[in-house]
């Protein structure tokens, strides 16, 4: 029987993990298959427990319990530990890591090509979390994390040495080389209210959401600034959950082309 891999999350029946994945095992030949796994709100623990008991090897998590994953592991990587949520759960061991921000970082190094110091980070919730630490080992210089909620923001910062925090209200006069859209307001088709000022031909506004054009990227757009969403992003925490449970690491790009249908 092949090894068994899964998405959870509460929803997963739009991922595109399945597909990511499969290409990944047929392309390094290894011998698994990968599901997805809705867990009731109330439920992650006991549907994570069953899916191990059933001979389940490891398991992506997705919204809302990244957190949730992060207390139930045994042991966790430093990155896991830096985010305080885990994305990527390896079940024999109970060993948890996060693979969003080298996920984040590699696609904007490898895939856009984009070198960047200073970094506006929109949000501070589960996806913001993931990728302040990457962000920082990738050379960013200057990251300033903006919130509505402002305590969200300046508790996160806190967690790292040198990154501030501020609302939409009192972002700093300053350009930024890279915005990134980590809130969830693009589900919604809403916008993080971010002046336009900030969005100028010199700056890359990158949003994690994937699949279509947010509010956001939209808003970018017509600002003049080079955009993208976050496919790629996507397909390199995949592989890098794959690494993490296979030690394979599959190639990339042949992957991120044919979801892009180039
Ligand atoms: P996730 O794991 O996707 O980050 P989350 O932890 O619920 O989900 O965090 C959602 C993030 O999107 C938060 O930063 C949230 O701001 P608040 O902390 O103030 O709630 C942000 N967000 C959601 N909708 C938004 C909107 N319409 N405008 C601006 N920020 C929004």
């Amino acid at each position: 029987m092949s090894d068994r891999y899964a998405l959870i999350g509460n929803p997963v029946a739009h991922s595109k993990s399945p597909s990511i994945h499969a290409e990944f095992a047929r392309a390094t030949g290894q011998d698994l298959e990968y599901g997805l796994v809705e867990a009731p709100l109330d439920g992650f623990a006991a549907t994570v427990e069953r899916f191990r008991a059933g001979g389940g090897k490891g398991l992506n998590v997705t919204l809302p319990f990244k957190q949730e994953a992060f207390r139930l592991c045994a042991r966790v990587s430093e990155r896991a530990r830096h985010a305080q949520a885990v994305k990527t759960l390896v079940l024999e061991t109970g060993f948890g890591d996060n693979t969003d921000g080298i996920g984040l970082v590699r696609d904007l190094s490898q895939n856009l090509n984009y070198r960047f110091r200073t970094v506006l980070l929109l949000g501070a919730g589960g996806a913001a979390q993931g990728v302040v630490g990457a962000l920082l080992e990738a050379g960013a210089t200057k990251v300033v994390i903006a919130n509505r909620t402002v305590s969200r923001a300046e508790e996160l910062a806190q967690r790292f040495p040198g990154v501030s925090a501020c609302s939409y209200e009192s972002l700093p006069e300053e350009a930024f080389d890279l915005i990134v859209n980590a809130t969830s307001a693009g589900l919604g088709d809403e916008t993080p209210p971010v002046p336009s000022s900030f969005l100028s031909s010199k700056v890359l506004a990158y949003d994690m959401v994937y699949g279509r054009e947010t509010p956001f990227l939209a808003a970018a757009r017509r600002a003049g600034a080079r955009t993208s969403d976050g496919l790629g992003m996507l397909v390199e925490q995949a592989a890098e959950a794959f690494f993490v449970w296979r030690g394979v690491r599959p190639e990339t790009r042949p992957v991120l082309a044919k979801l892009r249908g180039s």
